[in-house]
């Protein structure tokens, strides 16, 4: 007897290390259904950041080492705690793009070798694509289409329209930096640790005010883009100016985290809104690392609730980097009725766009 699925069943095995994870996950599901039915089996993550922050920030090469060092234990242990073998898969899908080109040819070179070796179908997926998705992870939710998704993360700042599970648009997106890397940054000019998010964020909880006001960049203009440059060289003349070179107290440092966090909220938070109600939106969804800042959670559920929105967000180990995410966004993928890629076709992209 093999525990091989039933036939409608479809076995995802899902490999991401597009930056500083190495993380694979087995998902099953069945495509043909109009409610998502599908369960994440399995999922791991093998984190850098230990390596990584004594140089605050991640250093490519030696991230791409650790990926090639962690690739295949990640992957055995996520086939094992789903209790499968590769013999049962479907599919194996890839994070293709966009991410860091040294981190991202190890998943995908492992990848194409694995579905080579086995004859498993190859899926490459956009990294984004899985934060957009890793928001419809809950199946049960009962959303209702349009849909406005804000999707940040460390490298993109994004507004999604969706018609509905297949078909979406991008409607805005950053011109500079993005929402988690102006955290990032503002955390490392206070000398906080890598990755400064959630240490900044950490910070900002410990007050309940702030006299510091920062701008709300991008806030009068009618697009549905942002920037978040000028309000982090706000917050590098902010501390100059008021404490010059001495380095700031635990208390200065908790009211510039408040006041930078609130800007990009509030900024975050009004934006989507906006989109809201030009597209009539009935749900609204958040997803990627900065999904997981506990302000952003609550302000952006509350606005879209107290406007008789639904709204749906992953769970806190969904947001950051993770396979589970790119199982689902591959689920999702296969219900467009999207086809693998050959083998020889599959490339990583650094720059790939939605
Ligand atoms: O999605 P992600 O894991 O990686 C990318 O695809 O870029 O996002 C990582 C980003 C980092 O910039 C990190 O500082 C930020 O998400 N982040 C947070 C929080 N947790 C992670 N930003 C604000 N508040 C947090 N709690
Ligand atoms: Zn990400």
């Amino acid at each position: 007897m093999t525990n091989k699925p039933p036939k409608a069943d479809t076995l995802i095995l899902a490999i991401e290390s597009s930056c500083d994870e190495t993380a694979a996950a087995v998902l099953r599901g069945r495509v043909n259904r109009k409610q998502p039915d599908f369960k994440i089996l399995s999922s791991v993550i093998h984190s850098q950041i230990p390596l990584h922050r004594k140089y605050g920030g991640v250093v490519p090469e030696m991230a791409a080492r650790a990926h090639v060092e962690h690739i295949l234990p990640v992957i055995e242990k996520a086939l094992a705690d789903a209790k499968t073998k590769l013999a049962d898969l479907s599919y194996i899908a890839v994070t293709g793009g966009p991410g860091l080109i040294p981190s991202l040819i190890v998943g995908v070179e492992f990848a194409k070798t694995l579905s080579y070796t086995t004859g498993i179908p190859l899926l490459r997926i956009n990294h984004m694509e899985g934060h957009l998705y890793s928001a419809f992870a809950d199946t049960k939710a009962k959303l209702t289409f349009p849909v406005i998704s804000l999707v940040v993360s460390g490298g993109h700042t994004m507004l999604v329209y969706l018609k509905d599970y297949e078909h979406y648009k991008v409607i805005g997106a950053t011109v500079d930096d993005a929402a988690g890397e102006a955290f990032d940054k503002v955390a490392k000019l206070m000398k906080l640790p890598y990755p400064g998010g959630p240490e900044i964020s950490k910070l900002a909880e410990q007050v309940e005010t702030t006299e510091i006001k920062f701008p709300r960049p991008m806030l009068n203009q009618k697009n549905f883009d942002f920037s978040f440059s000028g309000l982090k060289t706000a917050v590098v003349y902010y501390i100059k100016e008021t404490y010059g070179e001495k380095p700031l107290s635990v208390k200065q440092k908790r009211e510039v985290a408040k006041a930078f966090q609130d800007a990009v909220v509030d900024v975050l938070v009004q934006k989507t809104m906006r989109a809201a109600e030009k597209y009539n939106a009935e749900t609204m969804a958040l997803s990627g690392g900065v999904a997981a800042n506990r302000k952003l959670r609550a302000d952006l559920e509350h606005a879209a609730t107290a406007n008789k929105m639904r709204f749906t967000m992953p769970e806190f180990w969904l947001c950051t980097d993770n396979a589970a995410m790119i199982a689902i966004a591959a689920y999702f993928y296969l219900r467009a009725g999207k086809k693998p890629s050959p083998f020889q076709k599959v490339k990583a992209d650094s720059s790939w766009e939605l």
